[in-house]
Formats: structure tokens, sequence, C-alpha cells
């Protein structure tokens, strides 16, 4: 096997995860050709355009650095697999929507015919990297596939999960806290890890790079972000025993993060986790427990995921108790839709639900991002009573309440008595995000609500 030649890098999936990653394989290994295709055509021309497919802070100055010198995109699947050496597959893995584990378990057909188009379009031996997120145990299932034709053509199938967080993924990038990598423990399995490891090692140092069995990466990668969703629950559960006690969760948060054992990050209280990985990745994890019959395991990993839903519908219903127990035919501008900031992402963002629960109570909302418009419009297509404008000035006009779902900086600097001015008296604030100077707020003249605090309100 031609392991240790590799020269040719496919990535199968252009999306938030293959484009950054291979842009900066392409940037960090000048001596590697670097192509990456997907089936969407108008994803692959967006990202040979001045305009890319989607917002990431530094992204378009590092595609543009190797753009069509080791770095190419296209959509010709088949004639790309056939000269690659090792092919990383970053397709969607969602939950399933459909039959058996529909709900919980991650829909794999994405994936699988990937690996078929794989073994059909092969020329010679290839190392296939799992990049996507997956059930443990997915690699054993394409192995099997693979092998399952020619048999002259060898495949090495590995995990390498990705750990970047959007809105930061060129700096998770360039300094990963790791690189995982799994391979079968066999010598051409340990050959083909090498490969991909000389890969990452023309930048991340190399104790940084973790060697592991296949299960081991596939499941750490499942692990890692139930175990971040799980703080974010864990604080945003103490918030509402806060709100009811007057303890207040930023000293809670702080006195809790400052034990080292803890340590302060992802213990900010807010109006709930979003993103396309976390929930996925959770129920997956609870239904791969269920089919191994571990019940009780399945139950704890899955109540991560119900705590995040009940702080998104608690918001509302203090939103609503607090405007005099009705938001019918009120105005509310919704200051911000993605699931966090510097991304236009808005997959499972808690300002979905959010907006779905005001206007069953048919209040009227006007929505308002600075990258997320598009996406927004996109999540919301049945709602008659939403509007978008990207000035939060115009959006708060005759409003009578802003609900802060995205902690964008920009939101932090705006003139909020400007805001005041021009809304419906008596004016609302609710707080999702816990980044804004609620005393400020306060003495403007709004009624403001955090969460994990006492409310700054005149009404009393
Ligand atoms: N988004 C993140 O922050 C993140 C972080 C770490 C891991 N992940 C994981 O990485 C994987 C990809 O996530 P993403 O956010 O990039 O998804 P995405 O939906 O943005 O991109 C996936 C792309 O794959 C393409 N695709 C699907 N089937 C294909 C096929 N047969 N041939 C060619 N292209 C095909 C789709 O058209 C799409 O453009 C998922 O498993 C996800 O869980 C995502």
């Amino acid at each position: 096997m031609r392991v240790l030649d590799v020269k040719h890098i496919l990535c199968i999936g252009a999306g938030y995860v293959g484009g950054p990653t291979m842009a900066m394989i392409a940037n960090k290994c000048p001596d590697y050709q670097v192509t990456v295709v997907d089936i969407n055509a108008e994803r692959i021309a967006a990202w040979k355009s001045d305009s890319l497919p989607i917002f990431e802070p530094g992204l378009d100055k590092l595609v543009a650095s190797t753009l069509g010198k080791n770095l190419h995109f296209s959509t010709d699947v088949n004639a790309n697999i056939a000269k690659a050496d090792i092919i990383f597959v970053s397709v969607n893995t969602p939950t399933k929507t459909f039959g058996r584990g529909a709900g919980k378990a991650a829909d794999l057909q994405y994936w699988e015919k990937t690996a078929r188009q794989i073994l059909a379009h092969a020329t010679s031996d290839t190392i296939v990297v799992e990049k996507s997120t997956l059930p443990v145990r997915t690699a054993a299932a394409m192995e099997r596939i693979l092998h399952s034709g020619k048999s002259e053509i060898h495949f090495e199938v590995l995990s390498n999960p990705e750990f970047l967080a959007e809105g930061t993924a060129v700096e998770d990038l360039t300094n990963p806290d790791r690189v995982l990598v799994g391979g079968p423990e066999t010598p051409t399995g340990q050959k083909a890890l090498d490969a991909l490891v000389e890969i990452y090692a023309h930048w991340v140092p190399q104790d940084r790079i973790l060697r592991t069995n296949v299960w081991s990466s596939e499941l750490s990668k499942l692990a890692a972000n139930a175990f971040l969703a799980q703080r974010v629950s864990s604080i945003n559960s103490l918030s509402a025993l806060c709100e009811e006690t007057e303890a207040d969760i930023r000293e809670v948060s702080r006195a809790i993060g400052s034990d080292s054992r803890i340590g302060p990050k992802f213990l900010h209280a807010s109006v709930g986790f979003g993103g396309s990985c976390f929930k996925k990745d959770i129920l997956n994890l609870v239904y791969l427990c269920e089919s191994y019959g571990l019940h009780d395991v399945a139950a704890y990993w899955e109540q991560v995921v119900r705590m995040n839903n009940y702080q998104q519908s608690r918001f509302v219903a203090k939103m609503i108790a607090s405007m005099f127990n009705t938001v019918a035919g009120k105005r509310i501008l919704v200051l911000g839709f993605a699931f966090k900031a510097n991304t236009g992402d808005t997959r499972e963002s808690p300002a979905i639900q959010v907006c779905r629960e005001l206007t069953a109570e048919r209040a009227t909302l006007v929505v308002s991002d600075p990258k997320a418009i598009p996406n927004a419009k996109n999540d919301l297509p049945d709602l008659t009573d939403v509007t978008y404008e990207e000035d939060p000035y115009k959006a708060a006009e005759d409003c009578h309440a802003v609900a802060v779902m995205t902690e964008w900086p920009c939101y932090e600097k705006l003139d909020y008595q400007r805001i005041f001015d021009s809304m419906s008296k008596p004016a609302f604030i609710f707080d999702g995000r816990g980044r804004l100077d609620h005393q400020a707020l306060f003495e403007i003249g709004f009624n403001v609500y955090p969460i994990g605090r006492p409310p700054l309100s005149h009404l009393d």
C-alpha cells in the first residue's frame, strides 16, 4: 500500500467542516493537492467566489491564500475519488427523521452512499477518513462495504473527528487543543495512521496528536459534545433556581468555575445551546446506549437535551408572564437569530423555538441578525407574522419588547437609549445571553429580565 507518499487529498462534503478544514490543510501543506467535492453545485460555486457559502472570521483570507494553487473545489465526485490517495468524508449525519430510531439515531444514508461511491470509483489503495461525527463502530460497517467489491484494492478506514467550533473555526484549526486520530491496531492500519498524522504534523505539535483505536476515537467525539452540552444544561438548570431564590447565576458560575477541578468555560447561563451538533450527537449517544441495553446511561444523557428544551420554553414563559400574561398583538424584536455569535448558522438555534412559541401566542416578530437572516427565513417559512430587518434600530421601532437571542459583540455597543425611545412603553428587554449591561438598561427605562438574576423592573 502506498500510504507514505500520499499527495492527493480529497474531501467529500464542502460544508462547515469540510471547507474550513481542507482550506487549513492546503494552507499548511503546500506539498499536497487538496480537492473538496460536493453534490451541491451552488455551494461549490460559492467556495470559488468572493462570497463564501459560510461566514467564519478569517476564512475568506485562508481560502484565498491557496484557492486554485493547491486547494480546489469541484462537483465531480467520481473523477476525484479515482485520483485520491486519502479521502476525508465530511458529509452531514443528521438525526434520523423516519423509521427505527427516528428522532435519535444518526441518519447514515449520506455516509453510506459515499462509501459505495468510493468503492465504485477508487482506482488504487485508498485511506478513508471519517471526519463526520458518527456512531461508534460505523467504521466496521464501512470497512465491510468497502471490501465487498474489487478485492485487489485495499481500503483502510480511520477516524479523525473534527472538534472545531463555529465562530472560531480558523483559530481552532490553527491551534487545536488536540487532533484525534483512530486507526485499526494492524500493521496496515498503523501505517495509514502514520500517513494521516504526517499531514497534521505540518503544523500541530506531536504531543497534541492523540492516537487511539477507531472505536475510542468515534466515541470521544460524541462524548466531548455530550460533556460540553452537559455543562450548559447544568448551569442553566441552576439559573432557574437562582431566579426563585435571589442567588445570582453569574456569582454562582464564578464561584464554581474558579475551582480548578471544574474550570470556568461553558458555565455561562443562557437561553440554551444550539448548533447542528450538540443535540444531534447527544441523541445519537442516547440511541447507542439504548441499543446496547444501557437504559440508565441513555436516560442520564437524554436529560441534558430535555433541560435545554425546558430552558427555551421557560424563557418564553417568563416573557409572557412579565408582559401582563399576554403577548398577543405585541411586536417583539428578536435580536439575533444565529445559534451563537460570529456565524450565520442557525441550525437548532434557540431562536427557532422561541419564535415558534411566541407566534403561537400571536405575537408579531421582527427578526434582526448581522449574518443569519437568509437562514432564519428558511427556518421559519411557514410563519406569516414575522418580518426581517438587519438594522436593529429600524427593527426596534414600535416594539414592546426585545428578546436577545445571540451574543453578537455588536449588540453590546448599540445605542439602547435610541432603541428605547423608538419602542412602545413600557419597554421590556429579555436578555437570553447575559452579555448586556442590565443596570444601564434599567436606568434608561427598560424593564430588564436577565437569566438567573433578579429582574430590574419599574413596574413593581
Ligand atoms: N458544524 C460543525 O461545527 C461541526 C463540528 C464538528 C463536527 N461536525 C460534523 O461534521 C459533519 C459535517 O458537518 P457540517 O456542519 O460540515 O455539515 P454540512 O451540512 O454543512 O455539510 C455537509 C455537506 O456534505 C454534502 N454531501 C452530502 N452527501 C454527499 C455526497 N454523497 N457527495 C458529496 N457531498 C455530499 C452536502 O451537500 C453538504 O454540503 C457532521 O457529521 C457533523 O456532525 C460538524
